[in-house]
């Protein structure tokens, strides 16, 4: 994908995260999955007044991918985050997955047999960075350590 392109996907992750639902850290996050046919799966964080059960953005994407039938069909992820400010999202440093939401991704990759890239933004939209999943997540346990496909 080209830097347009990346640019796209990450407007789409900077859209879902105006609905990030993060009053306690009042750290919003956005994703965007970009699917093989073109269409984009949003999500965003979704915290909750019993702190651990706080959902990832990129968690919440993932899973809805899923429930549209779509886990198979992930080509590419934009994430963006940064502190909830009247003016945007602040920050200069690009917001990348947690260590779970890698593993999480990884079952998408893994299910559709190909690689992923990620593009890493910061709130303030001046940095934007791409990796690969295997960067981020490298000898990454998954569904043929089970045994799986
Ligand atoms: N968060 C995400 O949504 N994705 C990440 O990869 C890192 C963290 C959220 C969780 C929580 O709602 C807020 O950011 C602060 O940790």
């Amino acid at each position: 994908m080209d830097e347009a392109g990346a640019r796209v996907l990450v407007a789409a992750a900077r859209e879902a995260a105006a609905n990030a639902h993060a009053p306690y850290s009042r750290f919003a996050v956005g994703a965007a999955l970009l699917l093989t046919d073109g269409t984009v799966v949003p999500g965003c964080n979704f915290e909750n007044a019993s702190y651990g059960l706080s959902l990832c953005a990129e968690t919440v994407a993932v899973a809805a991918a899923n429930a549209a039938g779509r886990l198979r069909d992930v080509v590419a992820v934009a994430v963006v985050g940064g502190r909830i400010t009247g003016a945007g999202l602040a920050g200069d440093a690009a917001v990348y997955p947690c260590g779970r939401c890698r593993q999480v991704l990884n079952e998408a990759a893994d299910m559709g047999g190909r690689e992923l890239v990620l593009f890493c933004a910061s709130g303030d939209g001046t940095v934007l960075r791409r990796h690969t999943l295997s960067e981020l997540l490298p000898h990454a346990f998954g569904p043929a350590d089970l045994g799986v496909r």
